[in-house]
């Protein structure tokens, strides 16, 4: 079995040692743009080149190297007809969930107030904490979703739950489509986003949806970029809507320098690592994945490309 690995890794050895030891019988390579046809039978890519499918006609299965699969959607002739398989959590949930608790809670805490009070030697409480004040909706019902409305609810925060389809989840409030997002948005004060980009998500982070939301709202975006409409957030932080917003993804990543983002006291700006792809976990799943496969097994994980996740 030939596997090739397309990931613009600077030292990809990190990724196939481990790869080789875990599948002893593979023979694996790394893609060399200007090298020939390895005759792969399955690819372990993330973001890759148009060439790939062109050189590599007789793959069996992709693999991507993370949960988004936007990244790979792009690629204008990802081929059909073979599976196409996204990361399942792989331990990114855990790492998700824990980052949007944090953000929640420096807000619901009035951390960054004790902060300031440190600076002065300053000892003054502030009124406890009511959770009923801070309800929260989560955009996705995915394996992300799921573990944050998980560890939010454990904490009694109350929680609710947007998704395209039909959610039941213990504890949490779900509605779905078009006719569940007005009410959603209508009872969440904390709007946290862990969908998947498609067409029909790309720019629901918008001004009409910030309007929607209960005052002093605060949006924690952990899906894509592309979900938010940037001049929108702006605005609404500037009208008062939205009071604050932590952002780990971006449209354009690195975060360009003279980016308006990066001199607001209302926004948090993490560089993309609210949860990094974990490479023992992420290998063990793929080439678990792999064996089934290649044993005529089925696998989860295999994306719709029309839907587009
Ligand atoms: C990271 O952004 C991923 O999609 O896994």
């Amino acid at each position: 079995m030939k596997i090739l690995f397309v990931a613009g890794d600077p030292k990809p050895e990190r990724w196939t040692q481990p790869l080789q030891a875990l599948l002893p019988e593979a023979e694996i390579h790394v893609w060399d743009p200007q090298g020939p046809a390895v005759g792969a039978d399955y690819a372990i890519v993330w973001q890759p080149p148009a060439e790939l499918f062109e050189r590599e006609t007789g793959l069996k299965a992709v693999f991507n190297l993370g949960a988004g699969i936007d990244g790979l959607l792009k690629v204008p002739n990802l081929p059909r007809g073979i599976p196409v398989v996204r990361l399942e959590d792989a331990g990114m949930s855990v790492q998700m969930a824990e980052y949007v608790a944090h953000q929640l809670i420096e807000a619901s805490r009035d951390m960054a107030v004790y902060r300031a009070q440190q600076r002065d030697n300053q000892w003054k409480i502030h009124r406890p904490i009511k959770r009923r004040e801070w309800p929260v909706g989560i955009m996705g019902l995915g394996h992300i979703g799921k573990r944050v409305a998980r560890l939010l609810t454990a904490l009694d925060y109350p929680v609710s739950g947007w998704a395209r389809s039909q959610h039941r989840i213990e504890d949490v409030t779900t509605y779905s489509g078009d006719a569940g997002f007005e009410e959603f948005l209508a009872g969440t004060r904390v709007l946290v986003n862990t969908l998947p980009l498609t067409e029909a998500t790309r720019g629901i982070l918008n001004h009409s949806t910030f309007a929607r939301l209960q005052p002093e709202a605060m949006l924690i975006n952990v899906g894509r970029g592309e979900h938010l409409v940037e001049a929108d957030l702006l605005a609404a932080l500037d009208e008062g809507l939205l009071t604050r917003a932590s952002l780990d993804v971006f449209s354009r990543e690195p975060l360009p320098d003279d980016h308006p983002f990066w001199q607001r006291k209302d926004i948090t700006i993490t560089p993309h690592i609210s949860a990094r792809t974990l490479r023992d976990a992420t290998l063990e799943q793929i080439t678990g994945k792999i064996r089934r496969l290649a044993a005529g097994e089925e696998i989860s994980g295999i994306i719709d490309i029309d839907r587009g996740y």
